[in-house]
């Protein structure tokens, strides 16, 4: 299965009212232990890059490894920038990414259409798909701090449809409720916001900040119009968790690949489960 662009893999989600997973990634474990949740399950992911992985000495290294180990699975993925500034996308685009996500939420509106609105145009013409963001989700992606989400900045509907009309971008990413990293407090959706959202846009809708929040609010969230959901510092927890018991279990004298398997399993599983969560149909059934 090759490479897949965030629209053709969102296309089926939006159709058949499920949302598709998106995991960063940013070393060899997370990218292998993503895939073969996709794999074992035979369901599409998204596999996001963030921005910050390019200025790393490392970055080709990763970057060589994630396309091959991406063109060696027989599900599709998506490979895709995860809150890109514009140099981030055009590197991104070189890397072989088939989707960026230009994030200029915190730009006055104008200025945020201007700059998408170029980025789509290089993006298209190389068969790349692209997202961005109206309103802003709170708290830096990474963030284990700690936030509350900032009702102000949630994403006004005539504001998304205005904004999708003018950018020609392939999917929207809204603020109505999620932060970024762990919530302080009781995370709050505005489901109805979100409702009438979906009924102005025509485009795939992404809620960004998905660890955190119960069960029960992914699902309000999917069958309200979500089709793509961002879901880090839950997976990075649960895989520090796990090496840390086997540390503490064996007194730190633990074989070095005993640690990796179980970080490996640790992504895997949490993986496994967002997706069920969110409903992703396998390509299997
Ligand atoms: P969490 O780390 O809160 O799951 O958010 C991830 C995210 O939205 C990345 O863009």
């Amino acid at each position: 299965m090759p490479l897949v662009t965030l629209k053709e893999i969102l296309a089926p989600a939006k159709e058949h009212n499920y949302a598709v997973a998106a995991f960063d990634t940013m070393d060899f474990t997370l990218t292998e232990g993503i895939i073969q949740a996709a794999e074992q399950t035979g369901k599409p992911v998204i596999l996001m890059l963030p921005g910050f992985i390019f200025d790393r000495p490392d970055a080709q290294s990763m970057l060589d490894f994630n396309l091959n180990r991406i063109a060696k699975s027989p599900v599709p993925i998506c490979y895709h920038l995860d809150h890109g500034k514009a140099d981030e996308c055009v590197k991104a685009i070189h890397a072989g990414c088939s989707s960026v996500m230009y994030d200029g939420s915190s730009l006055p509106m104008e200025e945020n259409i201007a700059v998408t609105k170029e980025i789509v145009k290089v993006a298209h013409t190389c068969g790349v798909s692209v997202e961005a963001e109206i309103g802003h989700v709170a708290a830096p992606e990474g963030s284990v701090e700690g936030s509350v989400a900032d009702a102000s900045k949630f994403t006004r509907p005539e504001d998304a449809a205005y904004f999708v009309e003018q950018t020609g971008i392939d999917a929207l990413a809204i603020a109505f409720g999620t932060v970024h990293g762990v919530y302080k407090g009781t995370p709050h959706l505005d489901l109805e916001r979100l409702a009438q959202i979906k009924r102005l846009v025509d485009v795939p809708l992404v809620m960004h900040g998905g660890s955190g929040l119960p069960e029960q609010d992914f699902r309000s969230a999917v069958k309200y119009g979500i089709n793509k959901i961002n879901f880090f510092t839950g997976m990075s927890l649960a895989t520090i968790a796990a090496m840390r018991r086997l540390i503490e279990e064996t007194d730190g004298r633990v074989r070095y690949i005993k640690l990796y398997d179980a970080a490996l399993q640790t992504v895997i599983q949490c993986a496994k489960e967002q997706m069920e969560i969110f409903g992703t149909q396998s390509i299997y059934s």
